[in-house]
């Protein structure tokens, strides 16, 4: 056997068969192609039957097995990369001497494999290597000529189906006569042997062990071209009943030397023998006390049969274990993870809607909406216990509550809550477990919150499913998460790690996340989408005063009487250090300036203190926000757009400006593909009207026009700053300025009409937190006003868009002026 083909495959540029010499190769000109007729000439095409042959110099390739392969010869580099352009074959043959640099037909075996070009790859020192996997044997039938590199038409040499009960023996044979052998070496992986134990097909496994095998290229091209597979069967077993006794020998005699090793290690050899024959003898306390100890877990975890039959196997796996054997631990911990995970099925819930309606209101301030959504979804689990509920999932932007409605949630109905996050999960074994072959290998992150609950009388949050990973060869997390979430499949979800059936049926999930559009779309539908918008500053100042600052307060160990904030230092915290759709920022800062008095009162130089919104200078610093949107836009050229973004809405500037050139648009501002061609569509709106806006046609043929969106770092897009983006321009070409107190929203179509956008509540709100007096919304939108919060209907003047003139009409500071054609 040969462990360094194995690490040949992995790392390319180790060389097949013996690993050190590289396996050089290169397409000899041949007899077939006359050196000087063919250079440079366009290869002709190549026939159906034919091969592109690649002779390599010391390597055996067998079907079935992956190799890689270092071309140093120019001739063998264009057989291979016209291999792989071709995606066909090649056909690669052993030269019958490895030193000949261009060898002829007859200085090849006429037996190879066809292999599939898997990779081809140029290392970064300029190395080529090929990455190949045979598939089966071919003989040469003639050699073709005209090519740049050999080509052959061959006969493909098919391995016989019909296996009878003589074949089937000699394989049994040398299949554990091949893992004898790995078990002998040094350092063989795991996978390697499984690898030849999963093999089924005689034929196969021939192959297989025929590339692993230790030998020379010459006995390997032998068994290649032994076409009977009996025959086959019988060099193989021939062959590795050899190398069984050599490496049986050289084992004796490593043990031999390792017995003179000297007094100390003999003693401590001893030691550790009288400590295994002790065990053997069950003196051991301290192992048979963990092993009793084990037992009686199994015992009391309230297994189902079926897993408790398994629990007691592997225990007993453990028992004829040595202590000191790697996989003793594993198998421990392994049981350690079946006793302490929850087995007994969980009590009914217990749901009191009248309690659970208390409990929502006790946690959180308004969401009026969003609880009675809850209500109704808790009043039909309680009617409907068994029945099939969807999966809930909170959307919103940080902060507004999500994580804290489902701990509530939890409350109501008695169960336990724990989180289970899926952020940046690309793997499918996160949520899936590892197989227990694996180092270190783990139940997935479902199974490790069930027993973080230590009930399935849980309620398990699986926050930010939108930023699950997509997928990898590692396998798909999200169809995983799948069948954890489908009640038909949930009650008997496999873990990897655990390799038996796990019942969640009982487990209730709740999904958040931040945006809706990057859930799987599988995933999607089967969930109930709650969405929470974000806050008013008046709702924010509400949620301050009567949840944050309690709860900050006994954070800190002050009592009400110790500090007192007042309504307009928490106003202030609001607007001017925080700029955020839910609470986080705000309850962190009121944490701070809690900490401030805490520090003021234990060091006794206060006893109480009242924070007005002049102290929060010194205690917070300076405003982390302020409002840029006049300065921003008293100039002609800047509008005010509103955006939506996963962290709640927000306000963008859109800058236009012109400079002498020829009609050319330039955007910057890392702007997405859809909003580049909505400023596209907006300079095309701006002058099929130019007459109209009062537009000198030949300023735009004249110049080159530059947008620019602000706050470069982050990525913007969608289509709805096509009404900004025009005003701006309009404004720019115009030479008058937008109001300054006017933010808008709203795509545009190339007849000037405004269609409607997404959002809207989170943009208002954003607008509001901007100190935008004046909003411009799509008229289409007028369904949304009703979501927008009444304080902000109430502060807020709107402005109802149907086409493009009314932006112009009513935020522009003079009035258009119909230009006489
Ligand atoms: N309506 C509300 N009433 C009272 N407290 C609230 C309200 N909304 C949010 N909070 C508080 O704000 C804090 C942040 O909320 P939470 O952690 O639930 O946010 P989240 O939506 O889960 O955010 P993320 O997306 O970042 O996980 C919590 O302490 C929560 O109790
Ligand atoms: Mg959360």
């Amino acid at each position: 056997m040969n462990t360094e083909v194995d690490k040949g495959v992995a790392e390319p540029d180790v060389t097949a068969d013996g690993g050190r010499i590289p396996a050089n190769l290169d397409a000899g000109a041949g007899s077939a192609s006359p050196a000087g007729i063919n250079e440079g000439t366009q290869s002709r095409p190549l026939p159906e039957d034919a091969l592109i042959i690649l002779p390599v110099r010391n390597l055996v390739m067998f079907p079935g097995v992956i190799l890689p392969i270092t071309i140093n010869r120019a001739k063998s580099r264009a057989a291979a990369q016209e291999a792989a352009r071709l995606q066909r074959p090649v056909g690669v043959l052993l030269q019958t001497k490895p030193e000949i640099d261009e060898p002829r037909p007859e200085d090849l075996h006429w037996v190879g494999t066809v292999a599939n070009v898997l990779r081809y790859v140029t290392g970064a020192d300029g190395a080529h290597h090929l990455v190949a996997q045979g598939e089966e044997r071919f003989r040469i039938l003639e050699f073709l000529e005209g090519y740049d590199y050999p080509v052959a038409r061959v006969q493909r040499i098919p391995d016989v189906e019909a296996v009878d009960t003589e074949i089937e023996a000699r394989a049994l044979t040398l299949k554990q006569r091949a893992i004898e052998i790995l078990r002998l070496l040094p350092q063989v992986p795991e996978e390697m042997i499984m690898g030849v134990q999963n093999v089924e097909a005689p034929a196969q496994l021939a192959d297989l062990v025929g590339g692993l095998m230790d030998a020379s290229t010459d006995e390997k091209q032998a068994i290649l071209e032994t076409f009977d597979l009996r025959t086959r069967l019988d060099k193989l077993l021939e062959h590795l009943g050899k190398r069984v006794e050599v490496l049986k020998l050289s084992r004796e005699i490593d043990e031999r030397t390792k017995e003179s090793i000297g007094e100390h290690n003999r003693e401590h050899l001893l030691r550790e023998r009288m400590k295994a024959i002790q065990k053997e003898l069950g003196n051991d306390d301290e192992g048979a006390a963990e092993l009793e100890e084990l037992k009686k877990a199994i015992a009391e975890a309230g297994m189902t049969e079926e897993v408790e039959k398994h629990a007691r196997k592997e225990l007993k796996r453990l028992e004829r274990m040595p202590e000191a054997a790697g996989e003793y631990s594993m198998v421990r911990t392994y049981l350690e993870w079946l006793t302490e995970l929850p087995w007994k099925n969980a009590a009914a819930d217990t749901i009191d809607i009248a309690e659970a309606r208390r409990i929502l209101d006790a946690d959180h301030y308004g969401l009026e909406k969003i609880k009675k959504r809850i209500l109704e979804y808790l009043a039909v689990r309680k009617l409907n216990p068994t029945g099939k509920s969807p999966i809930v999932c909170f959307v919103g932007p940080p902060g507004v509550g999500k994580t804290s409605l489902g701990q509530s949630i939890a409350r109501a109905m008695g169960r336990e809550f724990v989180r289970v996050s899926l952020g940046g999960v690309h793997d499918e074994a996160e949520i899936r477990g590892h197989r227990r072959t694996y180092i270190g290998a783990l139940p997935g992150n479902i199974i490790q919150g069930i027993r973080k609950a230590g009930t399935k009388h849980c309620l398990m949050m699986l926050d930010e499913v939108d930023k699950l990973g997509n997928g990898s060869f590692h396998g798909d997390p999200s169809s995983a998460l799948l069948e954890v979430l489908d009640p038909e499949q949930n009650s008997t979800f496999r873990d990897n790690y655990l390799g038996i059936p796990y019942d969640l049926s009982t487990v209730m999930f709740i999904c958040t996340a931040n945006v809706l559009d990057t859930i799987p779309g599988p995933l999607r539908d089967r969930m109930e989408v709650i969405q929470l918008a974000g806050y008013t500053q008046q709702e924010k100042q509400e949620i301050a005063k009567r949840y944050l600052l309690n709860r900050q307060l006994s954070a800190n160990g002050l009592t009400a009487q110790q500090c007192e904030i007042t309504d307009d230092a928490v106003q202030s915290i609001i607007g001017d250090y925080t700029r955020e759709a839910g609470v986080r920022n705000l309850e962190r800062e009121i944490g701070a300036v809690l900490r401030h008095v805490a520090v003021r009162i234990a060091e006794g130089t206060i006893t109480q203190a009242k924070i007005d919104q002049p102290d929060l200078h010194a205690i917070l610093g300076p405003l982390k926000f302020e409002s840029d949107v006049a300065m921003r836009t008293s100039m002609p050229g800047v509008a005010t757009g509103l955006a939506w973004t996963p962290v709640g809405g927000d306000i963008l500037f859109i800058e236009a400006s012109r400079m002498p050139g020829a009609g050319k648009l330039i955007l910057t501002g890392q702007l997405g593909e859809v909003m580049k061609e909505s400023a596209q569509a907006a300079l095309s709106l701006v002058k099929s009207r130019a007459a109209k806006l009062g537009i000198d046609p030949s300023l735009l043929e004249k110049s080159d026009i530059h947008v620019h969106v602000p706050a470069g770092a982050t990525p913007k897009d969608g289509p709805s700053a096509g009404v900004s983006m025009f005003l701006a321009l309009t404004s720019l070409l115009t030479q008058r300025p937008v109001r300054s107190d006017t933010a808008m929203t709203g795509e545009i179509s190339l007849r000037g009409l405004v269609l409607p956008i997404g959002g809207v509540k989170e943009k208002v709100l954003a607008a509001m937190r901007a100190g935008i007096t004046r909003v411009m919304l799509p008229a289409r939108n007028r369904r949304d006003f009703e979501d927008i919060p009444a304080d902000a209907r109430e502060k807020l003047e709107f402005v109802w868009l149907e086409t493009v003139d009314d932006a112009v009409n009513a935020s522009l500071d003079a009035p258009l002026v119909e230009a006489a054609a």
